[in-house]
């Protein structure tokens, strides 16, 4: 077995490999057609294909030298907006080479930045703009001010849906000659919510330890428990059995190696598949909100879920 990341060894090179974002990518095909494209500010949660997306962009437009045109930064690890402000100097100070006017700089991670460093950071992309176009990269557009928001042309990426998801995973699966049942793979999309990052990860962590995939694998690598042991906890509460769903918690979190943040999380989630009135549902989600603030404060995390059992089954 080799050790490549799969991240990596996966990463799609071509437009036609990346999956989902297709209203995106078409976009994206025409700017590179002629060769000319604006600023770009991709926004979107991770592992949806952002940085994937403008390494194809720059093996595109320059070919095999792209490494030598395309600059990859991350606002957030490189200590402030000075130390991107020179690197950008640098970069941008030596001509493209080929026949594309401009050098890429993707910076990663731009919501991380303050408003300062992003007033400093919109001076630098008009300083540079003759020579160079900037792909800035976050999770959220609301984040980045205005004067950068209209300078840029901005895609927002989703989550990608189960049906994409599982075709990347038999991709992978195929190659890695795994054997892997329709069960994993549904868990798999569980786990990963859209983030194709981490269904690799975590499929990548099942197959070190062997290559036969099953469910139960890929919720104890993802170290949350199965949606429908969580159910089972939540229907005995509706119930009014307390000390059933008690038990049923803690034999979870114990198997599992839950923290009481994991389980308010995937409660939270379980309580819209429950079947009880919506009046019951918004009751539960309310109290799970305020027992995770609790917990984020620091109390007791056995106390905190046990008061939340008891007051999801003292229900009216
Ligand atoms: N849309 C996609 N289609 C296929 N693979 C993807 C897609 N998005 C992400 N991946 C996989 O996940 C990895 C991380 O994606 P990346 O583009 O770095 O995510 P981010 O949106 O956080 O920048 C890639 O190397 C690739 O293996
Ligand atoms: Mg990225």
């Amino acid at each position: 077995m080799d050790h490549a990341i799969w991240t990596e060894k996966y990463r799609p090179s071509t437009f036609e490999e990346i999956r989902g974002q297709k209203d995106i990518i078409e976009k994206i095909r025409a700017f590179v057609e002629r060769k000319n494209m604006p600023h770009l500010l991709f926004s979107g949660p991770a592992g949806v294909g952002k940085t994937t997306l403008s390494l194809v962009i720059a093996r595109k437009l320059f070919g095999k030298e792209w490494h030598q045109n395309f600059l990859e930064l991350n606002a957030s690890d490189e200590r402030g907006i000075d130390v991107v402000r020179n690197k950008v100097k640098d970069f941008a100070r030596t001509r493209s080479m080929g026949d594309v006017p401009f050098k890429i700089i993707y910076l990663d991670e731009c919501d991380a930045l303050t408003r300062e460093a992003q007033q400093a950071l919109r001076r630098t992309m008009e300083n540079y703009t003759a020579t160079t176009r900037f792909i800035l990269s976050c999770n959220y557009s609301s984040k980045i001010i205005d004067p950068i928001q209209s300078r840029c042309t901005v895609f927002r990426f989703s989550p990608l849906d189960k049906k994409e998801m599982a075709k990347i995973v038999e991709t992978i699966a195929k190659a890695e000659k795994l054997k892997i049942d329709e069960k994993a793979v549904e868990a798999l999309c569980e786990v990963a919510e859209g983030d194709v990052r981490r269904v690799e990860n975590v499929l990548q962590a099942c197959a070190s330890v062997g290559d036969k995939i099953s469910e139960d694998a890929v919720y104890n690598m993802a170290s949350i428990a199965k949606p429908k042991e969580i159910k089972a906890v939540l229907e005995e509460c509706v119930k009014g059995r307390f000390v059933e769903a008690k038990n049923k918690l803690l034999s979870t979190m114990l198997s599992y190696g839950l923290s009481g943040l994991d389980v308010i999380k995937q409660v939270q989630k379980e309580i819209w598949a429950l079947d009880v009135p919506a009046e019951k549902r918004l009751e539960m989600v309310k109290m799970c909100g305020e027992i995770e603030f609790r917990l984020v404060e620091g109390s007791d995390e056995f106390i905190q879920l046990e008061s939340l059992l008891a007051s999801f089954c003292s229900m009216k």
